[in-house]
């Protein structure tokens, strides 16, 4: 099903020709999660093709794009508060304003209704109709609205316009099934849908032609990717097999349908990280059971347990408090569960209606947002406490860690991560090393979330 263009007429001036230019110039900004980052090079890759060419200054620009995020409230808020900006903008010299992705999805009419200067709202699934909408836009003044989804839109046959460095992602299913009544990714991203495993591991090899050694599967629930004969641990082997690939990783899994053999594959496997991404969300059998999560704290402890048999695992969580109608008993199992699973991380996010799903519908928002605040502060100063001592842990040790980068505060400095996912920094030094390679740093001093340390003489260990 296609959908159709409003024509609604709007007081946008003329643009300069793009023929001028060699073609409009498009500002794009993302917000969220990985997977956004994904459909940013994809959306690059569909407009450069029509001959849109990208600007890093927004000041240049004949279109700006928001590629937008709704799981919670506070990622609107953040759009609205940068859609502001462009408004005076556009009156000022004219602009075309599109909004992409969940919460176009999520908002369609009421977006477009509530904020005149935005031009053109597109879904996820339906990027491919962006370029004409933009050029109606610009050379019409007519608005655009796309936000049908699609059964079978995976993108499969795009080339992602990535920057350099060496890490990529690659998209191997997209949409929910599960419908966990908190989360609004089933209505904004529609059916799950999975990649032909062919596509994917061309995907990766040409990644690999491009410098990429590290590269890291997507989905929004990457276990239930299936095509014909293929389950996600059999994809995941054969993208890591691919020559020239030095990690791979994927995110995020659902603790209800983690089979034993992708675990095989994690432990097994060399070029498989051993770090799992395995979101609890809460700890209270009540509150998993609204969630509609489909495990119970002990199924979860289960898989918890058989994934540490396997040898060093590290694991990292979400998880949500003040959940609609959770006690401050059931918050504290939540709390103490966190203390005794010694995450290496914990992603902790305050429960946020959203509109349309079962938790919506079903019960009321009535934890207060000063519980919600001091619940989620609770866990978030636990966390670091674990976090900092399991760093500590490691001062005085050799660990091994692919180079990514300068860091963000001295390009005298390289940043990469270990196999476990935790951020590293250390002077370069005078070795000839690359980004993308595998050294050994002898770890110094440490914090939550950064291991500080030095290129060390000693081999590499095997954390
Ligand atoms: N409110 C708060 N957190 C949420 N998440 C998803 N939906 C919501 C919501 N409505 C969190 C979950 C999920 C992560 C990606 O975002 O913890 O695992
Ligand atoms: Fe949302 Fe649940 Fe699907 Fe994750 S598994 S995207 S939390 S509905």
């Amino acid at each position: 099903m296609s959908s159709t263009p409003l024509l609604l007429p709007k007081s946008l001036k003329a643009l300069t020709s793009p023929n001028e230019r060699g073609g409009y110039q498009v500002y794009m900004e993302t917000f969220g999660c990985q997977m956004n980052e994904y459909d940013t090079e994809l959306v690059r890759s569909i407009m450069k093709a029509r001959g849109f060419q990208f600007t890093p200054v927004d000041e240049e620009a004949d279109v700006v794009l928001f590629n937008t995020c709704a799981i919670r409230e506070n990622a609107h808020n953040r759009l609205y508060g940068h859609l502001a900006r462009y408004k005076a903008r556009k009156k000022a010299r004219g602009l075309v304003i599109g909004v992409l992705g969940c919460m176009a999805q999520n908002l369609k009419l009421e977006l477009l209704e509530s904020r005149s200067w935005i031009d053109v709202l597109v879904g996820p699934d339906a990027y491919r109709r962006l370029p004409d909408l933009l050029t109606d836009a610009l050379e019409h003044q007519r608005r655009g609205l796309a936000v049908d989804l699609s059964e079978y839109e995976t993108y499969a046959q795009i080339v992602p316009d990535r920057g350099d460095g060496v890490n990529g992602w690659i998209a191997v299913m997209r949409g929910c099934d599960n419908f966990c009544s908190f989360c609004v990714v089933p209505y904004t991203r529609g059916r799950e849908r999975s990649r032909d495993p062919e596509g994917i591991l061309e995907e990766a090899r040409r990644l690999v032609s491009q410098g990429v050694r590290q590269i890291t599967l997507l989905g929004q629930n990457v276990n239930s990717y299936r095509s014909d004969a293929w389950d996600f641990a059999r994809l995941l082997v054969a993208v890591a097999d691919v020559p020239g690939i030095r990690r791979v990783r994927f995110t995020s899994p659902h603790p209800k349908d983690f089979p034993p053999a992708l675990l095989d594959a994690v432990a097994q496997h060399p070029i498989i990280c051993n770090q799992i991404h395995l979101p609890l969300q809460s700890a209270n059998d009540r509150m998993l059971e609204r969630m509609g999560r489909g495990y119970t704290r002990r199924e979860y402890l289960t898989l918890v347990d058989a994934i540490r048999k396997k040898g060093p695992m590290v694991l990292t969580t979400d998880l949500i408090c003040g959940f609609c109608g959770e006690t401050d008993e059931e918050f504290q199992e939540t709390y103490d569960l966190v203390k005794e699973m010694e995450y290496q991380a914990a992603f902790v996010f305050k429960y946020s209606e959203r509109k349309h799903t079962i938790a919506a519908r079903k019960y009321p928002d009535d934890i207060s947002e000063q519980i919600k605040g001091y619940r989620t502060n609770q866990i978030i100063e636990l966390q670091k406490e674990i976090s900092l001592r399991k760093n500590q842990a490691l001062i005085g040790t050799p660990v091994e860690v692919m180079i990514e980068g300068d860091a963000k505060k001295s390009d005298q400095q390289w940043m990469g991560h270990t196999e476990y996912n935790v951020t590293v920094v250390w002077p370069k030094g005078s070795a000839a090393h690359l980004p993308g390679d595998l050294v050994s740093i002898s770890i110094q001093d440490a914090t939550p979330s950064t291991l500080y340390g030095n290129a060390s003489e000693n081999p590499l260990s095997p954390f």
